[in-house]
């Protein structure tokens, strides 16, 4: 059975008539696929998950971590860390204060590696991390910073080939123990971030759909990665036109490797590799 244009309609007005959130503008194609999970998981049809949706504000929520995507790791695409390390974190040595969100943050393995990097960097200190995500469920591990060791272990040749490694000069190794920043525990089959990098950032729920920027600062980097491939063309635009706004002059936004700024939000950054600078 797969999900109908009527099924997704009916499925997206039923989520925006039975609580806050508004998946209307996010990319069909995705969504179907989100909603046949449920509703397979579930062993529902798409009229009795809508039923239930609208007596049970528990349900929606618990729908709405399920339609989320949130594959995530550690130095995921190690290149664009290289840029960060290299070209772009450089950039802020000077700042009193580096102001850095996450947005769409997942389990947070991308805000660790960004804390390890800063730390290599000697930024850690004077940096201030926001981490956000519409999802609770993700939120609430990323707080803990534990992670599965055995499925992960692409996560420590990351490691290695951004922060050991250096590609403009091989000769160049640092051999930086992974013990200075988590604890490999096998038996218990955990990586497990150390506590201060764990108390660091600021970890808030966030809907990109529904709210500006609701941490009441001015950015320096956003990395919004893998995130605004879930949306459509007007809903990216809105949300470019949020980041825009909520950087500061010559701020640096981070989209995921598949990502780029489309239409007229693009002549508003200038585009250097990776990155993209406020004009
Ligand atoms: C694929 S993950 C990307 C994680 C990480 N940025 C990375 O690139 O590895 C996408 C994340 O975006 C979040 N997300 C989806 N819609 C969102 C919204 N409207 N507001 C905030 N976060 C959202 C999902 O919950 C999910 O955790």
């Amino acid at each position: 059975m797969t999900v109908t244009d009527q099924d997704y309609q009916l499925f997206v007005f039923a989520l925006k008539n039975s609580s806050k959130y508004d998946f209307s503008q996010y990319s069909e194609k995705s969504l179907k696929r989100r909603i046949q999970k449920v509703l397979t998981d579930h062993q529902l049809t798409i009229s009795s998950l809508v039923t239930r949706m609208k007596s049970d504000p528990e349900f929606v929520e618990e729908v709405v971590m399920e339609i989320t995507v949130n594959t995530t790791e550690l130095f995921r695409d190690p290149q664009i860390w290289h840029a960060l390390r290299f070209n772009i974190l450089p950039h802020f040595k000077n700042n009193p204060v580096i102001n850095i969100w996450h947005a769409g943050c997942s389990t947070g393995q991308e805000v660790y590696s960004m804390l390890i990097l800063l730390n290599e960097l000697n930024l850690l200190e004077k940096a201030k991390i926001y981490a956000t995500d519409i999802n609770t469920d993700v939120l609430d591990v990323a707080k803990q910073g534990e992670y599965r060791y055995r499925f992960n272990l692409s996560y420590l040749d990351n490691f290695d080939k951004v922060i050991k490694e250096n590609p403009y000069n091989y000769d160049e190794y640092k051999d930086v123990s992974y013990d200075t920043y988590f604890a490999l525990d096998k038996p218990l089959d955990v990586i497990r971030m150390h506590p201060f990098l764990r108390q660091k950032p600021v970890f808030k729920k966030h809907d990109l759909v529904t709210e500006n920027n609701t941490l009441y600062v001015k950015f320096d980097l956003i990395l919004c990665r893998n995130v605004i491939i879930y949306f459509n063309y007007n809903l990216q635009y809105r949300v470019l036109d949020l980041f825009h706004q909520n950087l500061y002059e010559n701020g640096c936004l981070m989209l995921g490797l598949h990502e780029a700024i489309m239409g007229s939000n693009a002549s508003r950054f200038q585009k250097k590799g990776h990155a993209y600078f406020k004009n």
